[in-house]
């Protein structure tokens, strides 16, 4: 007879536990045969502890089989595409389109914000009558269709690590590399694309920190992926400036039909044409460099533009609606010189604070505010030039609080480059 308390000392002592351990505690937690503290306690002793690669194959498998799975078997190839999570990122809107446009089936299954990182279904929601809530045979059939889908993620898949995943979140045990490997991909394997690429986050605005962590995050992935059939790349990209130009949920959908018109913020263009290459040299089996070539093709002739405006359209969304707000203040630069950092997580905080993001699980998001950042790390800058144009609503915000978050000097400092590696 199995027993939690048994199971919390024995993760506590750093043993290894069985898969029926495993199975029991989360299985009852999602049951809510064990409570909250008991769940808290396992969760912090395997934070401290860590686990071994039979305990993380055996955990994902649980959280897999907790729920529903789709079978996408009649759809191919289908490639998907994971974000660990950032701020201005908003990949997902411009790699869906150019990929589709490539010939290769794009299932995605997305999320809403999560805490300073912004979310790519509530970036959906900011476009006037747009589905976020496709059912699995709608999903299927679009699939089919136009080759483009993104719905948010149905209750059913994966409940378990939606419900640890809101423990952990609230309880000090997010930051662990074997839970944040399984709670990505039993979703992503779940969702059952056979090939993923996964963008993985690192720097200040993101939840991993260092390249060391994002390399043995990035490892146990692709570890769990291969034990599963699935071939997975990581892409370790910088997260310690926002991503693009944009920060807020309407204006990173302008900002991704003005990416593909051809108008690029050179960061977000490095990550996009990385990610987009290896996802269609994947889904099409050529080499990165034609995948590359086809790439841009599909981005010059505007295919890719199109196929973001038809799939929004079949999602029921009117982009003549989307709207920014018009209380719109222009920040001008304290100081001349370079701007040597842009503060990914204070901006992302900020934006969360004038609405773009929710403070607690019931606040509504105002869609129509958010940050146009007017000069990159790297820039030259005036004093008086503009840094940033602030969009605001119904909430205020300091001009201290916002040029804060730039970092301004005289001479010209070391830069970090954006990709950092790729890992297969
Ligand atoms: N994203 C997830 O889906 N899970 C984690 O644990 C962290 C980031």
């Amino acid at each position: 007879m199995l027993d939690i308390l048994e199971i919390i000392n024995k993760k506590r002592e750093n043993k290894e536990l069985t898969k029926e351990e495993i199975k029991y505690a989360i299985n009852n937690y999602v049951n809510k045969e064990i409570p909250d503290y008991q769940m808290s306690s396992l969760l912090m002793a395997i934070c401290i502890n860590g686990m071994s690669d039979e305990e993380i194959f055996n955990l994902t498998d649980i959280m897999i089989n907790s729920g529903e799975k789709l079978d996408l078997s009649m759809i191919n190839p289908t490639v998907d595409k994971h974000s660990t999570g950032g701020v201005g990122d908003k990949t997902t809107l411009i790699l869906g389109p150019i990929v589709a446009s490539c010939g290769i089936n794009v299932c995605k299954m997305s999320g809403r914000g999560l805490g300073h990182t912004g979310g790519t279904i509530d970036k959906l929601e900011s476009i006037p009558g747009f589905n976020v809530n496709l059912t699995k045979e709608d999903f299927i059939k679009q699939i089919k269709e136009i080759k483009l889908a993104i719905t948010s993620q149905t209750g059913n898949l994966v409940p378990a690590d939606k419900k640890v995943y809101a423990l952990r979140d609230v309880t000090g045990t997010v930051e662990s590399i074997p839970l944040i490997a399984s709670s990505i991909m039993s979703k992503k394997i779940a969702s059952d694309a056979s090939k993923i690429v996964i963008d993985l986050k690192v720097g200040e605005g993101a939840l991993i920190k260092t390249k060391e962590d994002a390399k043995k995050l990035a490892e146990l992935m692709i570890k769990i992926g291969n034990h599963n059939n699935k071939e997975v790349v990581c892409v370790l990209t910088d997260m310690n400036e926002p991503l693009g130009f944009s920060i807020g949920n309407a204006l990173e959908v302008r900002e991704a039909l003005d990416f593909l018109d051809g108008n690029m913020a050179p960061d977000l263009k490095e990550v996009i044409y990385k990610l987009a290459s290896l996802m269609v040299s994947l889904g099409l089996n050529i080499k990165e460099e034609n995948a590359l070539n086809l790439v841009k093709e599909k981005i010059e002739n505007k295919e890719a533009l199109n196929k973001f405006k038809e799939f929004i359209k079949y999602q029921g969304g009117d982009l003549d609606k989307l709207t920014v707000s018009d209380r719109v203040f222009s920040i001008k630069s304290p100081y001349t010189g370079f701007v040597k950092e842009i503060d990914a997580l204070k901006i992302g905080e900020l934006a969360k604070n004038i609405g773009a993001g929710r403070q607690t699980k019931e606040d509504i998001i105002d869609y129509s505010v958010g940050f146009v950042l007017s000069k990159k790390v790297g820039d030259y800058v005036l004093q008086d030039e503009e840094l940033v144009k602030v969009y605001l609503n119904k909430k205020d915000l300091s001009i201290a609080d916002i040029t804060n978050c730039f970092k301004i000097e005289n001479e010209l400092g070391e830069l970090n480059p954006i990709i950092y590696e790729v890992i297969k």
